[in-house]
């Protein structure tokens, strides 16, 4: 628990003071950190990478159940949906969406 709790504080600084003042769930900032490495510290991707900052929650959530099932075809995000539960999926997609 105290590990999570550290994992949590460094993704709070390595996303910034501007999203530390969002009340999100450590849990949920923790997730979302691990998709940021891919799709762009802030959300906002420099590459082939789609960003995710400001996503319609609605098209995220669709878009991560696909990818889950394998309804969507995917190289590397069908693992990446793995493991996750539908109520993950609603809290990164308030998370995302709420990134500016
Ligand atoms: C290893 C790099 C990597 C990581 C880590 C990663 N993604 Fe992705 N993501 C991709 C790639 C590449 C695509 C394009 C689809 C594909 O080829 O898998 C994508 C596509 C997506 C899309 C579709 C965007 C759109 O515009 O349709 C969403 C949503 C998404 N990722 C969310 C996430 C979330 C949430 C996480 C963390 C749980 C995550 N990604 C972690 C590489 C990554």
């Amino acid at each position: 628990m105290k590990n999570l709790f550290i994992t949590g504080l460094v993704g709070v600084g390595l996303l910034g003071t501007s999203l530390a003042a969002l009340a999100t769930d450590a849990h949920t900032r923790v997730i979302a950190t691990t998709c940021l490495s891919c799709h762009g510290p802030d959300g906002k991707s420099k590459s082939a990478m789609p960003s995710l900052a400001g996503i319609d929650k609605a098209y995220f959530v669709a878009q991560m159940k696909a990818f889950k099932s394998g309804q969507r075809p995917a190289s590397v995000m069908h693992r990446h949906a793995q493991g996750y539960t539908d109520q993950e999926f609603e809290k990164m997609g308030e998370y995302f969406a709420a990134m500016k």
